[in-house]
């Protein structure tokens, strides 16, 4: 994917990177200078579309994109101050995603680089949500643990250095976000469901239900949350059968529980296996008050700290792509003009 397309505009110091991103829902661009001063980071959330549907309707997103997609770039520009010409490299995603979402994002960035001569340069998706960190936290360095937790991944990493990751474990089925998604969907409650079952747990009694924890104690770095997802669901299902009053901050509370315990452990693992003293949490899931509070009490009791990115820089940004791209422009790196959306693409692949 990467290959040298001239030198460097500006060595070093002051690089404008513009970021875009269009993988799933939300239509964004951001201008970021030297890989962490966010100039400007505009983020239009095709939400309330969607949520009619109770999940992303992907033709839906594509069009969307396409409507959005310049608008959103022109205000990035304007936010961050600068005229187009002075950007000196666009980071776009190119995958994991939606096909035709990454497209709209990857055409625009593509014709953009070209009209002005600047450098292309593609990001996966998962390792933006990953230097969302480093946008932020500015000492932390590898060797490191990473759990990566969106609506559509939930991977454990080893990083031994930027750039470099050794995938320890993945879910065998649905993403941890996925299932707060969906069990939120049979509970009636609105899309994205992570945050609702997060707000009405807090009134809630995490013990309340005992729900699975899948792979928990398995010899394994993978995670499975189907099972957990069934039982949520056949639970739902019975009290309603019933017809009683379905306890629904208890179940979030619970689900919650289970969804935050499976994840701290493994994580937790990891860390004392591969003896880091930083552990990373990004994606969409990493907002979750519950998981960082849990993690980072764990953690502390081993010496090890925990960051993850303000709530804006967890859920789909454009600054974290920008972020990633600007390391990568450092070190010369760059796409071909004829660099493609790869849907499934997986990190470390090019
Ligand atoms: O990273 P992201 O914005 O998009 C993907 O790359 O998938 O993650 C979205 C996911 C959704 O599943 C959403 O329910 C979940 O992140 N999420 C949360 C919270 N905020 C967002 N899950 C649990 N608690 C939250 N506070
Ligand atoms: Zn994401």
């Amino acid at each position: 994917m990467l290959e040298q397309q001239g030198a460097l505009r500006t060595a070093g110091s002051g690089a404008l990177v513009l970021g875009i991103e269009t993988s799933c829902d939300e239509t964004a661009a951001a201008v970021v200078r030297d890989g962490r001063d966010i100039l400007s980071n505009v983020i239009a959330s095709q939400v309330d579309l969607h949520r009619h549907y109770g999940g992303v309707v992907p033709e839906i997103a594509s069009r969307k994109h396409i409507e959005l997609i310049m608008p959103v770039i022109d205000l990035a520009l304007k936010e961050a101050g600068i005229g187009p010409e002075e950007v000196d490299a666009i980071a776009v995603t190119y995958g994991p995603g939606l096909v035709g979402a990454l497209l709209v994002g990857l055409s625009a960035a593509k014709a953009m680089a070209l009209a002005l001569g600047c450098s292309l340069i593609g990001i996966n998706h998962i390792e933006g949500h990953i230097y969302a960190n480093f946008l932020e936290h500015r000492q932390v360095e590898p060797p490191l643990v990473c759990l990566t937790v969106s609506g559509g991944h939930t991977d454990l990493l080893y990083i031994d250095e930027y750039g470099h990751y050794d995938i320890l474990g993945r879910t065998r089925d649905d993403a941890a976000g996925e299932a707060f998604d969906k069990i939120a969907r049979v509970l009636g409650l609105n899309y994205p469901g992570g945050p609702e079952i997060a707000r009405l747990a807090v009134d809630g009694d995490p013990e309340a239900i005992d729900f699975p924890r899948g792979l928990m104690d398995a010899d394994t770095y993978d995670f499975s949350f189907s099972g957990l997802k069934t039982a949520a669901i056949n639970y739902i299902h019975t009290i309603k059968q019933r017809g009683a009053d379905l306890p629904v901050a208890d179940i979030a509370a619970s689900l919650q529980a289970a969804i935050v315990d499976v994840l701290t452990s493994k994580t937790m693992t990891a860390a004392q296996a591969y003896g880091v003293k930083t552990v990373l949490l990004s994606g969409g899931v990493a907002a979750n008050d519950s998981l960082r509070r849990h993690l980072r009490e764990l953690a502390g009791m081993h010496g090890i700290k925990v960051y993850y990115p303000t709530r804006v820089l967890c859920t789909d940004n454009a600054a974290m792509i920008a972020c990633a791209g600007y390391y990568r422009y450092r070190r010369g790196e760059r796409s071909p003009w004829d660099l493609n959306a790869v849907p499934n693409l997986r990190l470390g692949e090019v």
